[in-house]
């Protein structure tokens, strides 16, 4: 069964319930789901299909429970040339800097050679009053992404 490791990033719950959500949904069609909150590199797989979901707080900064995840993935400079991963940002239109963290994960996560799966969807809280919506629909194309890579 093809595992997917969704990160979180958040300040007040937004993101977590979105991930959460979508982890749902990738166990109802067949995927093994592990959903973590601001986790620490150790705990993560080195090799794998990683989700994110991120929100964006301070002024485009990454939420507090998962800037030790970024200062340790910046500072240790793992492998991440096997991760497959795909990558969610909520935030609001209302700031410059709209989405600002997930790009932050995002260009992180390239410079260590990981791989992202898909389109990287931006959500703005402003548009949608329940975030999990797009993110269902964008899940749908996702996980079929995900499923030919491991053909
Ligand atoms: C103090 C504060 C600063 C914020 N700064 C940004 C920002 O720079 N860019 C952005 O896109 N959204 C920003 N937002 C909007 C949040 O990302 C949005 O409310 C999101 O739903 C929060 O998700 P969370 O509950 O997972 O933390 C900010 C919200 C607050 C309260």
């Amino acid at each position: 069964m093809t595992k997917v490791t969704l990160i979180t990033g958040s300040t007040m719950g937004s993101a977590e319930y979105v991930a959460e959500h979508i982890a749902e949904i990738l166990e109802k069609t067949g995927f093994d789901t592990e959903v973590t909150y601001g986790p620490s590199l150790k705990d993560l797989p080195t090799k794998g299909i990683w989700l994110i979901v991120c929100s964006t707080h301070g002024a485009g900064e990454l939420p507090e429970n998962i800037q030790p995840l970024a200062k340790e993935i910046s500072e240790e400079k793992p492998d991440l040339s096997q991760i497959n991963y795909g990558a969610i940002g909520i935030g609001s239109r209302e700031y410059d800097t709209f989405c600002g963290a997930i790009h932050t994960l995002d260009q992180l996560l390239k410079d260590h050679h990981a791989k992202r799966v898909g389109e990287l969807l931006e959500i703005d809280i402003q548009e949608y009053d329940v975030p999990e919506e797009p993110a269902e629909i964008w899940i749908e194309k996702w996980k079929d992404n995900i499923t030919v890579l491991n053909k």
